[in-house]
């Protein structure tokens, strides 16, 4: 479906639910839950190659996290220009392409500068397609799309399908997630890949996130991997 994704591997989404409770059950302010957050993506990043992950998305900020206390918000956009500015080097080397998928026009200048220099640095990058979701809504992005088919003068499914892909700025399109997982213990999709997420497996997990770690993320491939994907077919035994 994306117009220049990266072949032969799964696309694995994460919803990283659990920062704020991890820090509060040890009496640690929630703004320590996002920074051990912050760094489990570093490492989730890096092994993610290796576990056959060839597209990994993940909900870093939604559009309804606007509504949090603006110290968090802050916290999380600081964190998420950290994360840009010190890893785009090494994603670089690394062959790791970096798209950040949302609405951009909310965002900072300083965040939009990182963003920018990140998406550009690594455009060239075939090992790994890393997705991160700011400012995210999956509603409005199927919105987005409508609004822009309704002016333009294709008509089709497939002329659709590109309006979605254009929604948000970004060049790469939707591609369909073949396992979503959400961490934290709770069983919803708050608004992530509503359209892309039509036939993913989604595993719910009580682990916290800062608690996510490599063996957490390969049992879950291995997971999917023992799933039977029918797409509506009757099952093959
Ligand atoms: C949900 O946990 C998590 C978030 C809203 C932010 C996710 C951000 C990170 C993992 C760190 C920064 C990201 C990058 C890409 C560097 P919550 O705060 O809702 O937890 P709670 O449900 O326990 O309160």
């Amino acid at each position: 479906m994306g117009s220049r994704e990266v072949d032969g591997g799964l696309h694995v989404a994460l919803i990283m639910d659990g920062n704020g409770r991890w820090a509060e059950a040890r009496g640690l302010p929630r703004s320590e839950g996002h920074r051990r957050g912050a760094d489990v993506v570093d490492s989730i990043v890096e092994a993610a190659p290796d576990a056959g992950v060839r597209i990994l998305t993940l909900y870093a900020f939604s559009s309804d996290n606007w509504n949090r206390p603006r110290r968090e918000v802050s916290l999380l956009m600081s964190l998420f220009r950290t994360y840009l500015r010190k890893e785009r080097r090494r994603c670089a080397r690394e062959g790791v392409r970096v798209t950040i998928v949302g609405r951009r026009d909310r965002l900072s200048a300083a965040v939009l500068r990182e963003v920018d220099r990140t998406e550009s640095a690594t455009r060239d990058g075939d090992v790994l397609h890393l997705r991160l979701c700011v400012d995210y809504s999956s509603r409005d992005r199927l919105l987005d799309a409508a609004e822009r088919y309704a002016a333009s003068e294709a008509r089709g499914r497939d002329a659709y399908a590109r309006c979605l892909g254009e929604a948000g700025g970004e060049d790469t399109g939707a591609p369909a997630v073949d396992l979503l997982v959400r961490t934290g213990g709770e069983h919803r999709l708050s608004d992530f890949m509503l359209w892309e997420s039509a036939y993913a497996e989604i595993r719910f997990l009580d682990v916290m996130w800062p608690e996510f770690d490599v063996a957490e993320l390969q049992s879950s491939v291995a997971w999917f991997h023992g799933r039977e994907r029918r797409f509506g077919r009757t099952p093959t035994r």
